[in-house]
């Protein structure tokens, strides 16, 4: 099975005398993540080799002309070229069949890092013509309900990076719940100020469709699942308690007006045992954020990492023009004992992602999970892994349950957010924020 799931290739590389299961791998969009991608998939390239697996990057499809003319120099790969602009593009399957080669039964892994509105045109065009190859998408997969129908049909095809998965601070957190640790209540903020500079140019904006939500808070409430499940809580039993905007960005030009929320969302998973989840998510920046928080009676970022000792430079990125935070709290008992944990999701340069035990007052130790790997190149790592040992993907941490939970809860935030807090008010915090830049 193993064999067969490989590309036939008679120069495969010899490990100590045994063949090389070599892996094709297209990426799809070499912008910010393709790059990252790109530099996390060098990162792993050895490890591979030496487990005996070749991973090979065969083909990059990017839109950007300028960009296509030095790709083949900077990865040794085929360039191909997506006219985005043309009266009728040609389709990607045609693309992948020719120029690449590949054929209908090929086994090969897709790493979709266009913008996020391509990705379900991408995903089921692989999965239709390729039944063999496994499509690895970036978040959100889908900024639409509809998205979820294609999931369901192509499950077994698709994974998702939710990069956080493979944070060491979570990896720590995953670690603790298969000892004796176990949640009961998870908050998380997550706030960065990009939507400032989408306020003051929202025709520049590139990649992320969906708004905060989609595009921040789907990574805590991927998280949040990834954590119940380990817990044996399945997520089928979530509720969106609450949601309210506590901003609302101007929509993007050719948007339908919905895409930019920012806001609060408290989640009940109601399967025995209990366990509570908010989620605060914002592109206006901590400064704002926590301003607009306590103004409608939410609690302060700021003024709750204070409370641990907790100083700023350790949990905040701040440079010129972006602000960035990444924060949970984690509550639960380990080993009878009630245990609150606050979990640095962010890693920046200078920045190390920590879990602080905050009735020990200490932090916990993540030296285990340091290595030279981003958490990209860990995701990277595990959906190859996935491939080449033709695992179910739907249980994988990257895949469909967890994908579907995750776009699920999002989609209902939305809604009903949009129910408790109409546009009247949206209209109202959207020149609040307007008039605070
Ligand atoms: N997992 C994460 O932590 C994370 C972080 C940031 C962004 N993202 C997601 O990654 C995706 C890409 O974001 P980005 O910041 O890299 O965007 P980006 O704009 O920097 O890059 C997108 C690239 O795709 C190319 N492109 C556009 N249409 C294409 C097509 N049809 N075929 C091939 N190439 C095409 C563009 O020319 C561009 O170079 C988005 O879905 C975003 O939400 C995920």
């Amino acid at each position: 099975m193993l064999a067969s799931y490989l590309v036939a290739d008679n120069s495969k590389p010899e490990l100590d005398g045994h063949r090389m299961h070599k892996l094709n791998i297209v990426f799809l969009g070499f912008g910010r993540m393709g790059r990252a991608a790109f530099v996390s998939l060098n990162q792993i390239t050895d490890r591979l080799r030496q487990e005996g697996i070749d991973p090979y990057l065969r083909a990059v499809f990017e839109a950007d002309e300028n960009l296509i003319s030095i790709l083949p120099d900077l990865t040794g790969a085929k360039a191909v070229f997506v006219d985005t602009r043309a009266a009728r593009p040609v389709a990607l399957s045609d693309l992948l069949h020719q120029p690449v080669g590949l054929r209908a039964d090929d086994e090969f892994l897709i790493y979709d890092a266009t913008p996020s509105t391509c990705h379900l045109e991408n995903l089921v065009a692989v999965c239709e013509h390729f039944p063999q190859a496994i499509y690895l998408g970036e978040k959100p997969l889908f900024t639409r309900r509809s998205g979820l129908i294609a999931l369901n049909h192509f499950g077994e095809q698709i994974l998702c990076d939710f990069v956080d998965s493979q944070n060491q601070a979570v990896l720590k957190l995953l670690a603790m719940q298969r000892g004796s640790f176990r949640i009961e209540r998870l908050r998380f903020w997550r706030l960065n100020s990009s939507g400032l500079q989408k306020l003051l140019a929202p025709q520049d904006r590139r990649g992320i469709e969906g708004g905060a939500l989609l595009d921040k808070g789907i990574h805590d409430i991927a998280l949040a699942a990834i954590l119940m499940r380990n817990q044996q809580i399945t997520g089928a039993s979530w509720t969106v308690r609450e949601a309210t905007n506590l901003a609302f960005m101007p929509p993007a030009p050719d948007s339908d007006g919905l895409t930019d929320a920012a806001g609060y969302a408290r989640i009940e998973s109601l399967g025995p045992p209990r366990a509570n989840a908010e989620f605060h998510y914002s592109w206006i920046g901590v400064e704002r954020f926590d301003d607009l928080s306590t103004s409608i009676g939410q609690p302060s970022l700021r003024a709750l990492l204070n409370r641990h000792g907790l100083e700023e430079p350790s949990w905040l990125w701040r440079t010129p023009g972006e602000e960035e935070a990444r924060i949970a709290l984690v509550e639960g008992t380990e080993a009878g004992r009630d245990t609150r944990l606050v979990v640095n999701l962010l890693s920046r340069p200078g920045i190390q992602p920590f879990v602080f035990h905050a009735e020990r007052e200490e932090f916990l130790d993540l030296s285990f999970y340091r290595s030279s790997e981003s958490p990209l190149a860990r995701v990277l790592n595990l959906a190859i892994h996935n491939c080449v040992n033709r695992l179910p993907l739907s249980c994988s941490p990257l895949g469909a349950a967890i994908i579907a939970q995750a776009h699920q809860a999002c989609f209902d935030i939305r809604d009903q957010a949009l129910v408790q807090q109409p546009h009247a008010t949206s209209d109202w915090m959207q020149s609040e924020c307007i008039l605070n830049v």
